[in-house]
This record gives structure tokens, C-alpha cells and sequence, in this order.
């Protein structure tokens, strides 16, 4: 059955600009927001906690089936992680935790069992979900989706800007080369990989301030 609920997707990859625009569009619209890249950094900070190895398949996928966490909005800012009800943002929202997330979401049973919570997320009146793989697998049949670029510098430079106010005191090469690496991974990996959806509208948010890109994106879901 069709589900009525209206879901706004934004897929990309880090630095596009998805979690910041995807904030302000839920706020503006009064929708439940979806940040799917801080479930994925939530269970990598669950995994380095238990010590766990990420080749330990059985083990991480009983510890993402366990999963207890939540996302705070905080636009402009990203939205702040809490697990188990623990502010834990300072300590997940780096590259290195970004890595460790990354490697564990080319993992197809942790995406299996990270969908059941996702999905749980499409809640009235509406909800706009942010990620790499929202509308081509969790939400194939969403309104709207949005699939958001940016030039690699730019996006760096963005992620270099992000962590600096985090305490972040790597070079911005180091970062670019970080970053390269992980969208690469997202972008080769065998299950669900960043893509953007068949009928997804494309949008080069380079040369874009987050209140175009908001307001751009928003322009679609309303008319
Ligand atoms: O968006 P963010 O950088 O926080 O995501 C961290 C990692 O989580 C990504 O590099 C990607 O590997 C993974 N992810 C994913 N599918 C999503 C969202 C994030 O595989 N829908």
C-alpha cells in the first residue's frame, strides 16, 4: 500500500551540503528530519566503544540491531548525536569516526539492519531524510529527491570549516585526501551505493549559499 506520508529526500556526499539544507527545509516545512549519515557514525562509535572489530560481521550487526540513539536539529550546524542518552558528537563527528562508519556501511547486513530504523523515521505530517542511499533504497517511493554536488576542494574546504570549529587541528590536505577516500568507498561499494536515484533533480551547490540551495529545494516540494 502506498504509504501517504510525504518524504523529501537529499542524497550526496560529505560537504555537499545535505545536512544543513535538509535541517532548514524540515524546520521551514514543520517535517521530522533524518540525519541516516549519523546512524551510521553512532553505531561506529558503539563498535570503537566495545572494541570491537569491524571485520567481526556478526557482532557489529547485533550492535546495530541494538542501536539506541537520537539526533538533536541544530541548523545551520549538523545535527548533534546522542547515544544511549549521551551527547557523543564531539567525539563522532570526525573523519577517523567517519572511516570507521564508512567501513561498516558497505557491510550489507548492517544496512539491512539499519532500514527497519530509518524507515520508523517517516512519521506525519512529513520528513525529509538526508543521506547517500535515501532515495534510491530506503525511500524509493519519496515526493521529492535531490541529489546535491559540490566540486571536491569546495566540499572539503566546507568539512575543513565544519571541524575547525570542532577543535579539528589536521591540514586541509590531509582532509581532502580523507574525504576523496571515503566518498570513493560509498560511491564503489556493492549495496546501496551513493548514487544519485533515476529521478533525482541534480543540484551543484558550489557556488550556492545554504538559504539558495534551501530555497531552491524547497520551491520543488511546494510547487
Ligand atoms: O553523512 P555522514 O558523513 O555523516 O555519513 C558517514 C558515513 O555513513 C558515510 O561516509 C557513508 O559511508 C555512511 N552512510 C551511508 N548511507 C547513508 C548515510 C551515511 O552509507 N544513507
Amino acid at each position: 500500500m502506498n504509504n501517504p506520508v510525504p518524504v523529501l529526500t537529499l542524497d550526496g556526499p560529505s560537504g555537499s551540503g545535505k545536512g544543513a539544507v535538509g535541517q532548514l527545509c524540515a524546520q521551514k516545512l514543520g517535517w521530522h528530519y533524518l540525519d541516516s549519515g549519523a546512524i551510521y557514525r553512532a553505531l561506529a562509535y558503539v563498535v570503537r566503544q566495545a572494541g570491537l572489530d569491524a571485520g567481526d560481521v556478526e557482532a557489529v550487526v547485533q550492535r546495530a540491531e541494538d542501536l539506541k540513539m537520537e539526533c538533536l536539529p541544530n541548523p545551520p550546524e549538523s545535527a548533534v548525536i546522542m547515544v544511549n542518552g549521551e551527547n557523543v558528537d564531539d567525539r563522532v563527528r570526525n573523519e577517523e569516526m567517519g572511516r570507521l562508519a564508512s567501513r561498516l556501511a558497505s557491510i550489507p547486513a548492517v544496512r539491512a539492519a539499519l532500514l527497519r530504523v530509518q524507515r520508523r523515521a517517516r512519521q506525519a505530517p512529513g520528513l525529509v531524510a538526508d543521506g547517500r542511499d535515501m532515495g534510491t533504497v530506503v525511500f524509493p517511493d519519496a515526493h521529492r529527491k535531490f541529489f546535491l554536488t559540490a566540486g571536491a576542494g569546495v566540499r572539503a574546504e566546507r568539512r575543513y570549516k565544519q571541524l575547525k570549529v570542532k577543535g579539528f587541528d589536521g591540514s586541509l590536505a590531509a582532509l581532502f585526501e580523507a574525504i576523496q577516500e571515503r566518498d570513493t568507498r560509498d560511491a564503489q561499494r556493492a549495496v546501496s551505493p551513493l548514487k544519485p536515484a533515476e529521478d533525482a533533480t541534480m543540484l551543484d551547490t558550489s557556488d550556492m549559499s545554504i538559504d539558495e540551495v534551501v530555497s531552491r529545494v524547497l520551491d520543488r516540494v511546494i510547487h
